[in-house]
């Protein structure tokens, strides 16, 4: 069905010019087995890679498919047993004309440090730090829904918008609305696709002995889970329970105390500028966390207050940074206690960015709390 040639998973990338702005001309995506050299059957790779151009197409002719519910389930021990019988429809609203715009976009814009498969690692990525994300996983940091789901294509637009201040990341106010729509169904693309590459693998390493094949109905199930994460999250909107109070000093100083008697401090320090000596462990790409320096007020995910607030109530996928729900973080007994503690610490988070560092009274609140904490006497 695909022939050989369309299996060749090298990756032809030429970077024209050296001003930063790469052209990457890619022919066939690489395929994550190969690349990390996961020593699984020959046999395996190739059904995994059939499977990701019958789902998720080629760059030049990209596809959103979903299995077809509709269709007869064929036998799966059909004579050619090359076949891999799944039927498939596109899935509504993504159309293979606007993902292959996306696949150009995508490829003069993004894939010189995001890479053509979507793996972080285009020409540019290496020297990149923080490196472009790796899509491949299916995990975006900086959504505006609980954690461990996916962002929602807002999330998205923002960051194509504004950028990730204090990284790479550009902002792409020039791109046209149509041009931002299609690279966003076409990252969805590079991710779902990166998703189901991760599911098979497991499966053909859990599963399969040599001589087994992929049993079709595991692999519709993972396309159409992969599908519907995406289409839940549009829903899971963090939405606060109380509304953000005027900013006080007094709400900066109980926001302080929040700051101090919750977590925060353990990771980004009694002064809010992060330390590179708390060992926080590693992100989910095999990176070294490091906690934010807040004073300097580079907020990847957004400064403003709703953002902020997203960001400590889900805290930040795919990092140690926990979410308010985590059963360690004791942040309030009720969703409106939370809610209004977390809008305390986001007057303080914001008061320290616009002081570069902690104001003096909130230094206080902030020392008096953990004297408190370590069994001195109160103030
Ligand atoms: C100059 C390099 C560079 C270019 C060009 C670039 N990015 Fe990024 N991108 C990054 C870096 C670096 C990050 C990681 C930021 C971080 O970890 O905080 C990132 C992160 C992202 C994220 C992840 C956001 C999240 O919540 O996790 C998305 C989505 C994204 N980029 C999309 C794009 C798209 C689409 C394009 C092209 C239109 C593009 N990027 C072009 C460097 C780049
Ligand atoms: C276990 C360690 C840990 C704890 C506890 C922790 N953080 Fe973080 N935090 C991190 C790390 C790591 C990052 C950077 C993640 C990244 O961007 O890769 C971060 C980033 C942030 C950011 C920057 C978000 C952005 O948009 O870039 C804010 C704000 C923040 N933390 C606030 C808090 C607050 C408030 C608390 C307490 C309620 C807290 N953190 C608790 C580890 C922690």
């Amino acid at each position: 069905m695909f022939p050989a040639s369309l299996r060749r998973l090298s990756l032809v990338a030429v970077a024209i010019g050296a001003t930063g702005c790469s052209r990457v001309a890619d022919v066939a995506y690489t395929l994550r087995a190969d690349a990390e050299k996961l020593d699984l059957p020959a046999e395996h790779t190739e059904r995994i890679a059939d499977y990701l151009a019958m789902f998720h197409g080629t760059p030049t002719n990209p596809r959103m498919a979903l299995p077809d519910p509709n269709a007869e389930s064929p036998e799966a021990s059909t004579a050619d047993a090359t076949l891999v019988p799944i039927a498939r429809i596109d899935k509504p609203g993504y159309d293979r004309l606007t993902l292959q715009r996306g696949h150009e976009v995508y490829a003069s814009q993004c894939a010189g440090c995001h890479g053509a498969t979507g793996d972080g690692k285009g020409p540019a990525g290496a020297y990149l730090n923080p490196p472009p994300r790796d899509y491949r996983n299916g995990v975006f940091k900086f959504t505006s829904t609980p954690r461990g789901s996916k962002p929602r294509r807002d999330d998205l637009r923002r960051i194509l918008k504004y950028g990730a201040k204090g990284t790479s990341m550009p902002a792409f106010r020039f791109l046209s609305e149509e041009d931002t729509e299609a690279v966003i169904d076409y990252v969805q693309v590079l991710s779902a696709r990166g998703q189901l590459e991760i599911d098979l693998i497991r499966e053909a390493t859990d599963e399969l002995d040599e001589g087994d094949d992929f049993d079709p109905e595991t692999v519709a199930d993972y396309v159409q889970s992969i599908s519907d994460s995406w289409d839940r999250a549009e829903s899971e909107l963090v939405r606060p329970v109380t509304v953000n109070p005027p900013r006080t000093p007094e709400t900066v100083r109980q926001g302080a105390v929040a700051f101090a008697e919750l977590y925060c401090v353990k990771c980004h320090g009694p002064n809010a500028r992060g330390s590179k000596s708390a060992d926080v462990g590693q992100d989910i790409w095999g990176r070294t966390a490091y906690p934010a320096n807040l004073a300097m007020g580079m907020l990847h995910g957004g400064r403003r207050p709703d953002d902020i607030y997203r960001r400590i109530y889900s805290g930040i996928n795919g990092t140690p940074m926990p979410s308010s729900k985590d059963p360690n973080t004791a942040i309030g007994e009720t969703p409106e206690q939370r809610s209004e503690r977390i809008w305390h610490l986001v007057h303080f988070v914001t008061a320290v960015i616009e002081n570069n560092g902690v104001p003096d009274d909130a230094q206080h609140a902030i020392d008096d709390a953990l004297r408190v904490a370590a069994g001195g006497p109160s103030p």
